[in-house]
């Protein structure tokens, strides 16, 4: 057998839906035609004419209506291992003891108070995070909603052999053998799981899908109100870039059938590179907060199959992602935001960067636990000072486990705009870092009420 049927062989014994291997045959086919998704600058277009959430009038009674009919959709499947994690990222603590999850929690019932609307929080999980997630949950009891489960099952996949492209084995532990198959999975899985019917007939017509790594994606009735009123079947939040942002995915349209196309750093042509860094022209990034009318989206999934047209995304990484000596392999992922370019009359919505508050590394963590944030009555993370730019030394800090033990207690940061950090420090209590803070040397400890600033760098 060639390396696809042994794949869907796998899958199919696996229990997978057939739905998901469908998905995975045609990416299979992507890969191995050495599909490269490149979108070349000289097929696209800027995105211009973004309407801005805080320029709208939206019609409050409207909105509400919107919402009522809103179901939360949070991506929970990831492992975070970026950070070294080999489970759900939201399942760390991140604001005075609580998770991502129960501040996501929080933020659902305090939306449910202040509105009326029912707002099921329903979380896409892999089968790396489904226990510990919904063992979490456990905790808010009053989130379940009749009629709607709380969470969903991704699909899974094997990895290939970077040779060859067969399913790897990995006897030490079995289950490294699968992956999920990255975001982009949400619309397969909501099809293949029943939920997407589920949803339809509990009486919700739209989802507001985003990250559960994002607390700045709360549940909000003017932008349900705006999608509503687009009559849009799909709709991604963007946000303005910054110089951070260059490197960064973009959002462009695509000349050929105006199409908003979503442009991934890997989808750029190194010609292209300048043309793709230069945010005066291409401005805006998706947040990966979406919006999805249900019925529109039930009804391209029944028109297709359930099989998207969906970019192929490449990813390499070894079998055992700790073990750098172990088999290489290709991961066929796909991104949830992509699918912008599948739904004819796809629309934007520019918000500010408060709904855009992802941790990606141990510096974000460090930023969004300190008190540049602070939690307001509906649970948004409320920025009390412009957030500082940290670089902890990823010698010491990039796994989450190393970065909690040298980061015991979480110093103050509000007055600080930027803190640098190499070599190896353990932070007392009470510390406060003002201007910009730089730590360097060998390493020890920061003492407890220690101040860092230009002057009282360390080294
Ligand atoms: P990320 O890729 O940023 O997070 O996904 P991750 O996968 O948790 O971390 P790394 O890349 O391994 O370090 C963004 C969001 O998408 C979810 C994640 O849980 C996170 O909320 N996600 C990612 C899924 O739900 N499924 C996937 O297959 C991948």
């Amino acid at each position: 057998m060639n390396g696809l049927a042994l794949a869907q062989q796998k899958m199919r014994d696996g229990g997978v839906a057939a739905t998901a291997v469908d998905v995975f045959t045609r990416f299979y086919g992507l890969l191995e035609s050495g599909s490269t998704g490149l979108v070349p600058e000289a097929d696209v277009a800027p995105l211009t004419d973004v309407p801005h959430l805080e320029d709208l009038e939206i019609d409050e009674a409207a909105a509400a209506e919107a919402l009522a009919l809103t179901a939360v959709i949070k991506l929970n499947g990831g492992l975070g291992t970026s950070m070294g994690m080999d489970r759900a990222k939201s399942l760390l603590p991140v604001r005075g003891g609580r998770t991502f999850l129960d501040v996501i929690a929080d933020q659902v019932l305090a939306a449910r108070a202040a509105t009326g609307a029912r707002l099921p929080l329903v979380l896409m999980n892999s089968f790396r995070t489904r226990d510990d997630s919904l063992a979490a949950l456990a905790a808010h009891p009053q989130l379940a909603v009749d009629g709607v489960p709380l969470d969903f099952l991704q699909n899974r996949e094997p990895k290939l052999l970077v040779d060859g492209l067969t399913p790897v084995t990995w006897d030490a532990d079995p289950t490294l053998e699968w992956c999920p198959p990255g975001h982009g999975d949400l619309y397969t899985a909501l099809y293949a799981s029943g939920v997407l019917d589920a949803l339809l007939a509990a009486g919700f017509r739209y989802a507001s899908v985003s990250n559960s790594d994002n607390l700045g994606a709360t549940p909000d009735a003017r932008v349900a109100g705006w999608f509503a009123a687009t009559g849009a079947p799909f709709a991604a939040e963007v946000a303005l870039r910054t110089p951070a942002d260059r490197k960064g995915g973009h959002l462009v349209v695509r000349r050929e059938d105006r199409r908003i196309v979503l442009r991934e750093t890997a989808q750029t042509a190194p010609e292209d590179a300048a043309a793709a860094a230069d945010i005066e022209t291409h401005r805006y990034f998706n947040t990966n907060n979406l919006w999805l009318d249900l019925e529109a989206v039930a009804a391209e999934l029944a028109r297709t199959g359930g099989v998207l047209d969906l970019p192929l995304i490449r990813n390499e990484k070894n079998v055992d992602p700790t073990d750098k000596t172990s088999p290489k392999v290709v991961q066929i992922e796909s991104a949830m935001g992509a699918a912008i370019e599948v739904f004819d009359g796809a629309a934007v919505l520019g918000v500010g960067r408060e709904r855009f508050l992802p941790v990606k590394t141990t510096n974000d963590l460090l930023v969004l636990r300190s008190d540049v944030y602070e939690e307001d009555a509906a649970h948004r993370l409320v920025a009390v000072a412009e957030a500082p730019f940290v670089d902890l030394d990823p010698a010491h800090y990039a796994l989450v486990g190393e970065f909690d033990a040298r980061v015991p207690h979480v110093p103050s940061l509000r007055d600080a705009t930027s803190l640098k950090v190499r070599g190896d420090w353990t932070f007392g209590q009470g510390v406060r870092v003002g201007g910009d803070a730089e730590l360097v040397g060998d390493g020890g400890t920061v003492p407890d009420g220690a101040s860092l600033d230009a002057q009282g760098t360390h080294a």
